[in-house]
């Protein structure tokens, strides 16, 4: 077994949108909704995430934060005072890995430069900015709260504000739209120079308006097209392809994700968060905080959390699943580091079988490495199959 829990992030959701995308499935719900005189809960709500964290800390067990991501919902809607104040009680309740990445969600309709300048103060010193797209029309479509001149400038007001580490969010496959109409987005968001791309192709999820009347999505050529176009034009400009949709300049992949994607745990506060511990008696657990933001207000931070264990046997499998979605070689000693737990004779068997299939590279297994072969990438549901109990 490790000697070593693995890193630790935390998310932090904030569940308010000033009206909800047609698209958007996320635990996100329109704030005007749970406003008093205009205002959100802002006083109840960081009392309840300091109050889920406490329950929480427990589980940090002696670790420092790599990353934190604060997410959404449209974290930016909430005043520059709460992120003060949550930041300062954050630094006093945790210790924090030196240069920690700490990541806020922000909507480019809800871009006021003296707030972010704020936000930037108050230690938030990673921007994910919203856009998915540049076109007026399918700004409208999409129920983008903000236009496309917004959109240009948000990147502006972030740089004036202070922030050198900046994601923007786009999307690909909209209603109605071209190969040239994908790929002059592309262009104008690789123009803004941000040193993060995530550029998602929209799929149509269950519980949502697009669900419900579904909008004319482009044809599968054409989706292939713009998958293979845009990537070829990502990568020209420099961004480096890690995931299926993150796209980074070098150096400047998103540590919060890679965490995720690793196997790493994260403490997930607020509603709806998700979270992935290790105890060091080696049990892994997922943890869920209750949905409903009104809910989430009102109750205990006992009754917040849904606990649910990975049983030993799903491991080699939970982890090869989070694992191979990053286009990168892995040193067979990353599944301790991450699992808490010893290699399985399992695990060996698998990837024997899936270098003998041609899945997996032959000469980084003799590295002791995992290295997914093109034809693993394209077989990557047989691959993951190999590991199942
Ligand atoms: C949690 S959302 C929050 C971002 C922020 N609230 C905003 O929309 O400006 C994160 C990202 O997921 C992507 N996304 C959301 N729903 C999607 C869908 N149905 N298909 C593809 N991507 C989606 C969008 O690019 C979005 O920016
Ligand atoms: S603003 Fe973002 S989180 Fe909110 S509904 Fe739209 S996509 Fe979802």
């Amino acid at each position: 077994m490790s000697t070593q829990l693995p890193p630790l992030s935390l998310y932090i959701h904030l569940p308010w949108c000033v009206r909800k995308c047609p698209y958007c499935d996320f635990n996100s719900h329109q704030a005007d909704r749970f406003e008093a005189n205009g205002k959100l809960p802002e006083d109840a709500y960081l009392a309840q995430l300091l109050a889920d964290l406490d329950a929480d800390l427990p589980y940090v067990a002696g670790r420092p934060i790599q990353t934190a991501f604060i997410g959404g919902g449209t974290p930016s809607l909430m005043s520059e005072d709460f992120y003060y104040r949550l930041m300062d009680a954050l630094r006093g309740k945790l210790t924090w890995a030196d240069n920690a990445e700490i990541t806020m969600e922000a909507n480019p309709g809800t871009f006021e430069q003296e707030k972010f300048r704020h936000f930037r103060q108050a230690g938030i010193n990673r921007l994910s900015i919203g856009i998915q797209s540049f076109q007026p029309n399918l700004l409208k479509t999409l129920g983008r709260i903000h236009n496309r001149e917004e959109a240009i400038h948000a990147v502006d007001k972030s740089r004036a504000a202070g922030f050198d580490n900046i994601n923007l969010d786009l999307m690909h496959g909209l209603p109605d739209q071209s190969l040239e109409m994908a790929l002059e987005d592309l262009s104008l968001a690789i123009e803004l120079n941000p040193e993060h791309l995530s550029w998602y192709q929209l799929t149509i999820e269950p519980n949502t308006e697009f669900y419900r009347r579904p909008p004319k999505l482009p044809e599968d050529n054409t989706l292939w097209g713009i998958q293979d176009a845009g990537q070829e034009l990502l990568n020209k400009h420099g961004y480096a392809q890690y995931e299926v949709s993150a796209n980074s300049k070098e150096h400047h992949r998103a540590a919060h994700n890679l965490n995720y994607w690793r196997f790493g745990d994260y403490i997930g506060i607020g509603a709806g968060a998700h979270g992935k511990i290790t105890l060091v008696n080696g049990q892994i657990f997922r943890t869920r905080k209750t949905r409903h933001p009104n809910h989430y207000l009102n109750n205990l931070p006992e009754a917040l959390v849904i606990k649910e264990a990975i049983e030993q046997e799903d491991l080699p499998l939970e982890f090869m699943m989070n694992r191979l979605r990053l286009f990168e070689t892995f040193d067979l000693k990353d599944y301790e580091r991450f699992t808490y737990q010893n290699v399985p004779d399992a695990l060996i068997k698998a990837c024997e079988i899936a270098i003998k299939q041609g899945f997996l590279d032959a000469d980084e297994w003799k590295k002791q490495s995992i290295k997914t072969t093109e034809k693993g990438k394209l077989f990557l549901n047989e691959l993951l199959e190999l590991f199942l109990p």
